[in-house]
């Protein structure tokens, strides 16, 4: 490792990220930049051949990679799972991460699968669009004139019929207390849920959301109660050993029949076979996921894929274009605070 020139520390970066934020190291000409050239997943060939003697990595969920001389590793992400957190701690090395920046569009996105999961969306699309380039098009939604209920499905909002509605939370940081905040005006009522059995404990801040958010009640409960109070559950937890299968068949067992599932975390927390039962045998309504356990390799044989109740999304949750600006921008500069001997905007206590 002796050619390294230690003056300009290299910086691996496994995605191009764009004219809105590359400007931010390619204005430093004290560092060495190596850019993974294409739009696609960084091959794992080549980030093994670029990282020897690199200072600096940025990646994304995808990417995986050692490092011999590394000072610090970014993601591009909040979770980061994909990365072996004792193995930089023994090493001494940095981990940049992005929260917050990405919890009002995932937040959003949440909603929107729970109301697609509740008004049957992915079944009624598919009337007026399957085979829309087929002569079935013609026939298709014809084949379903309007009628008093059908393609019903339970009502995200509160009603005469439903006047008060508990939305339950697996997990309840930024990203469940922002998605929360939406649903307030939708007029839910309760809120219900479960933390890691280590994380403190948090009666002044559920007191406070409770008044703030005038809710007849906001409380942590175990994962029956979870299960049983919820007429909408969102999985928002970290992913990892943790929290492996949390929802499985004991569990979807327990929901209400009208109740719709919400995944925008990771897939792993969910047993997609589990789920895929609970969907046909109907012991829940309906599911909205924009994650799922093994993706990408999901195919058209996936037992979710073929439950018309379950809308898949192919892990979209930050997806705007003003939140991935957002995250690119926090993951070099978490990279440059490094290199520059500052504290990190965004770290890991490792
Ligand atoms: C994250 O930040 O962990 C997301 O899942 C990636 O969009």
């Amino acid at each position: 490792l002796s050619h390294i020139d230690r003056s300009r520390p290299k910086v691996v970066v496994t995605r191009n990220l764009g004219p809105d934020v590359m400007p931010l190291f390619k204005q430093r000409s004290d560092i060495e930049l190596l850019v993974w050239p294409e739009q696609s997943k960084c091959d794992p060939k080549w980030l093994l051949n670029n990282i020897p003697g690199a200072s600096a990595l940025l990646v994304m969920v995808t990417d995986k990679a050692p490092g011999p001389n590394l000072r610090i590793v970014s993601t591009m992400s909040v979770g980061y799972e994909h990365i072996s957190v004792p193995e930089l701690s023994k090493r001494g090395i940095k981990l940049g991460y992005t929260p917050d920046v990405l919890s009002d569009a995932v937040a959003d996105l949440s909603v929107m699968l729970a109301l697609m999961a509740g008004r049957n969306i992915r079944e009624t699309m598919a009337v007026v669009n399957e085979g829309k380039e087929s002569l079935t098009f013609q026939a298709l939604w014809p084949a379903y004139p309007w009628a008093p209920y059908l393609f019903c499905g339970p009502q995200l909002s509160a009603s005469a019929a439903s006047p008060r509605r508990t939305v339950g939370f697996l997990g309840f940081g930024r990203i469940s207390q922002a998605t929360l905040a939406r649903l307030i005006p939708f007029g839910i009522t309760d809120c219900v849920y479960s933390s890691s059995p280590s994380s403190k404990p948090t009666l002044e801040r559920d007191t406070a959301l409770q008044q703030r958010y005038n809710l007849h009640s906001l409380k942590r409960v175990d994962l029956d109660e979870l299960a049983k109070q919820s007429d909408v559950l969102f999985v928002l937890a970290p992913g990892g050993e943790a929290t492996y299968h949390l929802v499985n068949e004991e569990f979807l067992r327990k929901m209400k029949k009208t109740s719709v599932l919400v995944n925008t975390s990771r897939g792993s927390l969910v047993d997609s076979d589990a789920l895929a039962k609970a969907l046909r045998e109907q012991w829940i309504w309906g599911a909205g996921i924009d994650v799922v356990e093994g993706e990408p390799q999901i195919t058209d044989d996936h037992p979710l894929v073929k439950e018309p109740r379950c809308s898949i999304l192919p892990h979209i949750g930050s997806g705007t274009l003003e939140t991935r600006v957002g995250m690119a921008t926090l993951a070099v500069k978490n990279i440059l605070a490094c290199l520059n001997g500052e504290a990190l905007p965004a770290s890991l206590d490792l």
